[in-house]
């Protein structure tokens, strides 16, 4: 990409990102597993998820509340095509909401439109809408603060509302932190009692299995996104006005198994859970506490519980 005016530098960082993404979503399953990149469409699904609340939404309010006024002020010219790219934004926007409520799978075809959307968009703006600004040379430098005042603003405000976490260490052996985990219909019985947990579909502990959730009245679905066996369990969540995951992962450590949990929600009213999130940290002793019993009951049967695949 061409080395932008420095008022430019972070929406082309942006636009490099998008781009290496896009490329991705256009290819499908011939697209290369690099950066973590998985064909598996559930984390495809939640990486573009995060890409856009994290870094998509932050750069369409940078360029709506900095560089498109600029070039409506200072390059008439430019109107129809500012007024295509905010129209694009717009799109994009819907595209990914389809994603949201659609849950996983992903309709056929949908990551694949949301790529090609992408690249057509940010070729654009590289094209043809940078080059014309930089034309204005010093002018450009007055945007160069609000560009990235108002994208670290967004980012900010995204990240605040979405993170909590708790580490807890239990003496047990891991499968029976595991057994526990996946024992969804018993989450009542450790976890703070204003949360009502009704498991949904057939089979517990497999990628595609669930829980609705009543949080303050609030019902949020989750499905089992990613598990690996002795190592973490991850669930995400589509429905409605939130979006998310929730992740725990256990690890060998000095006197047990450490049990992280960290949930990444973006919550309309999401201080409506701090207090709730406060009581996350004595759930966990409580989980240690059902995990033990679980542990206890097994112990009967042939051989100690090991902890193989935990390094
Ligand atoms: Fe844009
Ligand atoms: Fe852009």
């Amino acid at each position: 990409m061409a080395k932008r005016h420095s008022s430019l530098t972070l929406l082309s960082r942006d636009h490099h990102h998008g781009l290496s993404l896009a490329l991705k979503l256009r290819q499908g399953t011939r697209a290369l597993l690099s950066d973590g990149w998985t064909h598996d469409p559930v984390r495809q699904v939640r990486r573009v998820l995060r890409f856009a609340e994290e870094e998509l939404a932050p750069h369409f309010a940078a360029e709506e509340e900095a560089l498109f006024p600029f070039v409506r002020s200072r390059i008439p010219d430019l109107l129809p095509l500012v007024e295509r790219l905010t129209g694009e934004h717009r799109v994009l926007e819907a595209l990914l909401a389809q994603l949201v409520n659609a849950g996983v799978p992903p309709p056929p075809g949908l990551l694949e439109r949301i790529g090609i959307q992408l690249e057509l968009h940010i070729r654009a703006e590289e094209r043809e809408l940078f080059p014309a600004c930089e034309a204005f040379g010093e002018a450009l430098d007055e945007i160069g603060n609000t560009v990235a005042m108002v994208r670290s603003r967004e980012t900010k405000r995204r990240h605040r509302a979405l993170f909590a976490e708790a580490s807890v260490l239990i003496n047990v052996p891991t499968r029976a932190i595991f057994a526990a985990l996946l024992d969804i219909e018993r989450y009542g019985s450790w976890w703070p009692k204003t949360v009502v947990f009704i498991p949904t579909g057939t089979s517990r502990g497999v990628e595609g299995a669930g829980m609705d959730v009543t949080v303050h009245r609030r019902s949020i679905a989750f499905v089992l996104s990613e598990i690996q066996q002795d190592r973490f369990i991850e669930f995400l969540t589509l429905t409605g006005d939130s979006r998310g995951s929730m992740r725990w992962e256990v690890a060998d450590a000095r006197g047990g198994r450490m049990v992280r949990w960290e949930l990444n929600i973006d919550l309309e009213g999401g201080r409506a859970m701090d207090a709730h999130l406060d009581l996350a940290q004595a759930a966990h002793e409580a989980l240690g506490a059902l995990a033990a019993r679980v542990s206890v009951a097994t112990t009967d049967a042939p051989g100690t519980p090991t902890d193989e695949g935990t390094s």
